[in-house]
């Protein structure tokens, strides 16, 4: 395989080498997964791309040091020199049906109200979209809208009307749609079965979407009609369960699992939020081991969460060097490895990218 006269590194000998190096959600090859891109030789001196799955991959170091190891194996390497990319893979369902640029499609919801589905979906919007990712932020709470509040939006934000389509104001680099733009202040509006469907519908497909790798929807709490309207009406990629750490929190996370199950929403995982002195801590997780779902992770009770969400302002924009902010950023790649995950499994026949 290698000419050990001449010691002449080819493509073929570092393509070898990476073959046996292991996507480490994946479980495969990074060779045969076809990640590795744009290979050049320079004597002893090889650099090659990895295109990973998502530019906000929690392994990419762990990738590096097994790459850099196999090539340097190969006789005649004396450097080797990694670069990343990123190409998050679409769900095709997503633009089969709607004909939108997104490429996957996040719910965030919970079983009970006010555990924190809105905060959790608006700093994973903005730690995704800080790590790299091209992202939205849609809030499905039709009836009590608050991400235009929470991500520091007022009236002079509006979406603007371009080709018929209205194009979502963006803050914290985050594409921002909620239909509390769309509805007069103090107004309340009572949706009913077709009209929640096309409202919900037209959330989708009459907004000016950029290309967002992600577009993470923060749904109503419970399991009822919006969550089932937004399953009807888009491929949903996969669903998060918010739960805060008490011993209720593996009935309520249920409720969110069966409901995701019977849509054939597959469920990326549990975070647990508001844990600490005043809830405790573990329930959400206990409840993720008893119900064979992923836990995600952990947010603590905060002051400054609550604050961030009532000024406009995230903690993961605002404060990054904040314990939570830094959760939120695990958090954040958590979501993306499962989205990665749950995208092979359903097309494991396809090149991932
Ligand atoms: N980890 C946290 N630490 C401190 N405060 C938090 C935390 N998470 C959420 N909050 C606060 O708790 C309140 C409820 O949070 P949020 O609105 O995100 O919940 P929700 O589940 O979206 O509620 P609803 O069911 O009404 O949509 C808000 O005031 C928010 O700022
Ligand atoms: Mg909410």
């Amino acid at each position: 395989m290698f000419n050990r006269k001449t010691n002449t590194i080819t493509e073929k000998d570092v393509l070898a080498a990476l073959s046996k190096v292991q996507e480490p959600e994946l479980h495969r090859d990074l060779v045969s997964l076809d990640m590795v891109k744009d290979i050049r030789i320079d004597g002893g001196k090889v650099a090659f791309t990895i295109v990973l799955t998502t530019p906000a991959c929690p392994l990419r170091g762990q990738m590096e040091r097994d790459a850099v190891e196999a090539v340097k194996a190969l006789p005649g390497v004396e450097e080797v020199q990694v670069r990343f990319d990123a190409t998050v893979r679409a769900d095709n369902r997503i633009t089969g049906r709607l004909n939108i640029p997104i490429k996957n499609i996040v719910a965030v919801a919970s079983g009970k109200g006010g555990v924190g589905k809105s905060t959790v979906a608006v700093n994973l919007a903005v730690a995704l979209a800080q790590q790299g990712a091209k992202t939205g932020i849609l809030d499905a709470d039709i009836y009590g809208p608050n991400i235009p509040t929470m991500m520091g939006l007022t009236r002079d934000h509006l979406p603007s009307p371009r080709d018929g389509k209205l194009v979502p104001p963006v803050a914290y680099g985050v594409e921002v749609m909620s239909m509390g733009f769309l509805i007069p202040p103090g107004q309340a509006v009572i949706w009913r079965g077709p009209l929640l469907h096309g409202a919900i519908r037209q959330l989708f497909t009459d907004v000016a979407w950029g290309e967002l790798d992600y577009l993470i929807v923060d749904m109503p709490p419970g399991t009822g009609d919006a969550t089932l309207t937004l399953a009807q009406s888009v491929p949903v990629t996969g669903g998060i369960i918010v739960s805060t750490p008490q011993n209720v929190a593996l009935e309520d996370a249920e409720k969110s699992l069966i409901a995701f199950q019977k849509l054939q929403v597959p469920v990326l995982g549990i975070v647990e939020n508001m844990a600490g002195d005043v809830f405790g801590e573990g329930g959400a997780e206990r409840a993720a081991r008893r119900l064979h779902v992923p836990f995600l992770g952990r947010i603590y009770l905060d002051r400054a969460i609550r604050q961030g969400g009532d000024l406009g302002r995230p903690i993961v924009a605002i404060d990054p060097n904040n314990p939570q902010a830094q959760a939120f950023h695990r958090l954040a790649q958590a979501v993306a490895a499962r989205i990665s995950v749950v995208s092979f499994q359903s097309a494991p026949e396809l090149r991932i990218i």
